[in-house]
């Protein structure tokens, strides 16, 4: 579904105006609706989410809490679907703007993943579980769910990892190269162990023998946002902030995070940055809203990005206050707008893959 054009009017209010209309439209919606609000949405939004978290913790929340009515969710498109298929049938989520993608979960479609699976079954005998970064559309986590796989998040990649392991030969990581070789690194394997699959070479631009040889089978998918960070950024930092900390996303290239003093998905960045003492010094490798965010929030500490090229995700900037303002005005006349909403037989996959993410992580 494409997003609408906002009515004229909702672009023409001050912030002030918009502000109090969400509030007022908010009290009045009450308990019927829930605002989640990823840690990478503007403080003009995120200021109204009354849980705000990074993936994991979201689809947690959609998993657990089935109060209320409509869950609108401040971020990208998988994380709403994920919310959808998590919830309860009565529940109705909402994506302020249609257009918060992620150009991650566009580089893996379905029929390239089930070419990759048929090659891969014509190659080698061995058993192959599927992983899925969150980060993916409904059915790619529905393909994990059909074919013994599970998804996961920055958060539990480690775990997810070590669970597929024990019960197969080989990992088929989907769509981040860069999370499933930063993952598999940190648990011991080697990088010859793991080759990349490219969707639009033949096998995947391998020959036979490197597919029967590898361990981890790593899709050749990246985030723009984070891939921007470079090795020489670390570098650069440390020169000019001596004793300077780095912390950097796992999507991060792998030689980003091998020079890093920690890596964590965005939950774990805002811990370890809040919990550290006054006059630290910290480089970010993560998006710029949130470190902004901890920056103006730790005023006693110097928070930079790890580079200046602003590192911005465009389609978190999607969802922004008159958006969201017009999502809750609809709700409240009872016009569900942007509803997302997974069709039944992916919703029903996927939510297997999605429940032994939970249960491998609790
Ligand atoms: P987190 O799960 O760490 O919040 O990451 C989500 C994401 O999209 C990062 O690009
Ligand atoms: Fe997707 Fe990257 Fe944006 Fe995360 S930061 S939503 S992976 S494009």
């Amino acid at each position: 579904m494409l997003q609408t054009i906002l009515p004229e009017q909702f672009g023409e209010l001050t912030e002030h105006e918009t502000d109090a209309r969400i509030r007022e439209v908010r009290e009045r919606l009450g308990r019927r609706l829930v605002i989640l609000g990823h840690h990478y949405q503007r403080d003009e939004v995120i200021k109204f989410a009354d849980v705000r978290g990074d993936s994991f913790k979201l689809a947690e929340w959609a998993a657990n809490r089935k109060d209320a009515e409509y869950i609108v969710f401040c971020g990208v498109h998988f994380m709403a679907e994920s919310a959808d298929i998590l919830s309860s049938a009565n529940q109705k989520v909402v994506l302020p703007d249609m257009s918060a993608g992620c150009s991650m979960a566009d580089m893996a479609a379905i029929d390239q993943v089930e070419t990759c699976w048929n090659d891969l079954a014509g190659i080698t005998p061995e058993k192959i579980v599927p992983i899925t970064y969150m980060n993916s559309a409904a059915n790619i986590k529905a393909f994990c769910g059909r074919n013994g796989g599970a998804v996961c998040t920055s958060s539990n990649a480690s775990a997810v990892m070590r669970w597929a392991l024990d019960r197969g030969d080989k990992v088929l990581f989907l769509p981040d190269q860069h999370l499933g070789r930063n993952t598999a690194y940190a648990l011991g394997y080697r990088l010859d162990e793991m080759m990349v699959w490219d969707p639009y070479e033949e096998l995947g631009g391998n020959t036979e023998s490197e597919v029967s040889a590898a361990r981890f089978i790593l899709w050749k998918g990246h985030c723009s946002v984070h891939q921007r960070f470079l090795p020489q950024h670390v570098a650069e930092v440390r020169a000019k902030h001596p004793g300077i900390r780095v912390i950097a996303h796992p999507e991060c290239r792998f030689e980003v995070t091998r020079l890093s003093d920690d890596v964590g998905s965005t939950e774990h960045i805002i811990k370890r940055v809040t919990e550290a003492p006054a006059g630290s010094k910290w480089a970010i490798g993560t998006e710029i809203h949130l470190v902004n965010r901890l920056r103006n929030e730790n005023p006693d500490r110097l928070i930079i990005p790890l580079d200046d090229c602003g590192c911005l995700c465009s389609t978190m900037f999607r969802i922004d206050a008159p958006h969201l303002l017009w999502t809750l005005e609809n709700l409240f006349e009872g016009r569900v707008v942007n509803q997302i909403s997974v069709l039944p037989d992916v919703a029903a996959s996927a939510r297997i893959a999605l429940n032994r993410m939970l249960e491998i992580t609790n």
